[in-house]
């Protein structure tokens, strides 16, 4: 199979961890015979230094005509005083809209190995596997532009949604659930937002068309409380903009750490992108220490849903679990007696399974 990937590196350990992914699937290429080609482009806060715009046109140009986008991360201290129309996120926001990318799927998976890694008791976290389904073009991030008065002592921010906006990312949701326990959990604030109570009518009025979901309405405050002390309890999240951004770096406490959540941001055609759920790290930029595997488990996503390739899909997956099972671990997972790596070491270490790996496959089918 022949497929052209665009590559944003972005800022900070984006740049670290895109490397990673290039090698990933360097070695997937080699090892099940495909042709993937990559061009890098220019986003976020890098982009600002060169072209004077976070989002340059050329960028949107070779995304758009791409097969699939893979993003690092944007953003970092550099950056932070300017305006907001010029600041490094409204490229990745900018290129979510371009791209009509209005699903977020971000699964959360406590990997056995390291259930201790995260500050939650093992009893609760065992077992935790979910998928929060993050509506991403709508809401707070794109109401009317945000103006403070002339004065500056006040400002509005809108959160704005069709109807058609929710039907379709509540579609998405339905449509995983029956791919996985049939169960959805809708996230929202009907006891207080109107948005939130057409959200709620939206999905009771989509239900009947999925007869083989279970669905429970759940206010966002008490999700944030159950997701911790009942992780188990969920298995699809459908929510809104803003609070699914909240919601998943929550969940991520659950698995350890937030360098292990990967995701798949989709539209209604082909070209997905691809991106970790964390930022730029600032704080650990260019140490070499930066987890790699989210940024890996999201080239695993690509496969699945951009190409259909679920075996090699699957193939990045059994060597993350493998490696993790070995006890190799990035500084960022707190795990006892086990093996402290770094980003590269990590990585050629997952490659070199996937080598194995397939080995075994062919081995297999001789
Ligand atoms: P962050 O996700 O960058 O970091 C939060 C904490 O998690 C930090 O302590 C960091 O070191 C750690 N961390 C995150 N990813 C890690 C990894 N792969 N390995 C090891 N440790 C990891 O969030 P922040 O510090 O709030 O934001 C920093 C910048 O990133 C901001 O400019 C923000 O806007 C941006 N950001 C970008 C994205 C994106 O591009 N998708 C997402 C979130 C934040
Ligand atoms: C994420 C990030 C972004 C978001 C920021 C950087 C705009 O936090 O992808 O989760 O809020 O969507
Ligand atoms: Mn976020």
């Amino acid at each position: 199979m022949k497929k052209h990937i665009v590559l944003l590196p972005g800022d900070g350990i984006g740049k670290e961890v895109i490397q990673s992914a290039k090698d990933v699937l360097e070695a997937v290429a080699a090892e099940f015979d495909h042709s993937f080609t990559f061009e890098t482009q220019d986003i976020g806060g890098c982009a600002i230094d060169l072209h004077g715009t976070p989002l340059p046109e050329s960028t949107v140009n070779a995304c758009t005509q791409a097969d699939a986008v893979l993003l690092g991360a944007v953003g970092g201290p550099k950056w932070d005083r300017l305006p907001s129309h010029l600041r490094p996120e409204k490229g990745l926001l900018g290129i979510r809209k371009a791209l009509n990318l209005f699903a977020n799927l971000r699964p959360v998976k406590a990997y056995p190995h390291l259930l201790h890694a995260s500050p939650l008791k093992e009893a609760v976290v065992s077992g935790s596997d979910l998928l929060i389904v993050r509506e991403l073009i709508g809401g707070l991030y794109f109401g009317t532009p945000s103006e403070r008065s002339v004065d500056g002592q006040s400002v509005v921010d809108t959160l704005a949604y069709t109807k058609q906006e929710i039907e379709q990312i509540v579609d998405k949701a339905f449509q995983s659930a029956q791919l996985r326990k049939g169960h959805l959990t809708s996230v929202d604030k009907a006891n207080v937002l109107e948005s939130s109570k057409l959200w709620r009518e939206t999905v009771e009025e989509k239900q009947a068309q999925y007869p083989d979901v279970t669905v429970e309405h759940m206010l966002v405050d008490a999700a944030a409380m159950k997701l911790v002390t009942n992780p188990n309890s969920f298995d699809v999240i459908v929510t809104e903009n803003m609070f699914g951004d909240i919601l998943s770096d929550e969940a991520s406490v659950l698995t350890g750490s937030l360098g292990m959540l990967p995701s798949a941001s989709l539209n209604q055609a082909s070209v997905g992108l691809y991106e970790p759920v964390h930022g730029s790290a600032p704080d650990i930029a260019g140490k070499g220490i930066a987890n790699p595997l989210a940024m890996i488990l999201s080239t695993a996503l690509m496969l699945r849903h951009s190409f259909q390739l679920e075996k090699e899909a699957r193939t990045i997956e059994t060597a993350v679990q493998a490696v993790l099972d070995d006890g190799y671990h990035t500084a960022d997972l707190q795990i006892e007696n086990g093996h402290k790596v770094g980003t590269e070491q990590m990585t050629k270490m997952i490659v070199e399974l996937i080598k194995s790996q397939s080995a075994t496959v062919s081995i297999l089918n001789c």
